[in-house]
């Protein structure tokens, strides 16, 4: 069992950070080796929608990412956390997220010989967010995204731990139990069968 980590804020040890390692540790606890990607680290670009991919499954772009897809290919668990920048997930996310286009094409190229991956996948994957203010709606495009990535990845969505009204870094410390809660779902996240 591994569990990709993929750190999306740009901020280092704010509070998506903060809340993700903790999860790793619930993670690692339940006897998961544990990767992590800081996508502020990596230099890519978004999509080219170039077609690079539609018959192979396969980015053209040889940028860092090219260390990343094994991993988002063969992790048996993957959680991502963002911050939500403008409603959504950071841009960086986003661009990450554009480039799973590549495995979204590799998987359509099965389903036409007859495999949906997703059928047979148990890979697993959960959202961690947070944000400042308090609106209703202030985690709906960042899960529907999330989603729609895991599903590119034949991965099936678990779940999200979302704060609001988590502003400045290190907030998240201040808000009772969170973090204990975080390390709690990434211990069961990796119990699951
Ligand atoms: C560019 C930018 C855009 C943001 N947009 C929103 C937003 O639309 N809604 C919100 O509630 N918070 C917004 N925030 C606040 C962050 O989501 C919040 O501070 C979060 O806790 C930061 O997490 P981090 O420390 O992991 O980066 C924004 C912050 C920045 C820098």
């Amino acid at each position: 069992m591994n569990v990709l980590g993929i750190y999306g804020s740009p901020r280092e040890n704010g509070n998506t950070d903060l809340m993700l390692d903790s999860f790793l540790e619930g993670c690692a606890s339940g006897g998961a080796v544990i990767n992590r990607v800081y996508v502020r680290q990596l230099h890519f670009s978004g999509c080219l929608e170039c077609g690079g991919c539609d018959a192979t499954g396969e980015c053209i772009q040889e940028d860092d990412l090219v260390q990343v897809y094994p991993l988002l290919d063969e992790s048996s668990h993957i959680v991502i956390a963002s911050p939500i920048f403008f409603y959504g997930v950071t841009g960086q996310v986003k661009l990450l997220i554009d480039r799973s286009q590549a495995p979204y094409m590799r998987r359509e190229l099965a389903k036409k010989q007859g495999i949906d991956p997703m059928l047979e996948s148990r890979r697993r994957g959960f959202l961690l967010c947070a944000g400042a203010t308090r609106g209703k709606k202030l985690f709906d495009c960042a899960v529907i995204t999330v989603k729609y990535f895991f599903d590119a990845l034949s991965v099936h969505y678990a779940g999200e731990i979302c704060h609001r009204q988590i502003e400045e870094k290190g907030a998240i410390r201040r808000s009772p139990g969170a973090l204990e809660d975080c390390f709690r779902a990434g211990r069961e996240f990796v119990e699951v069968e």
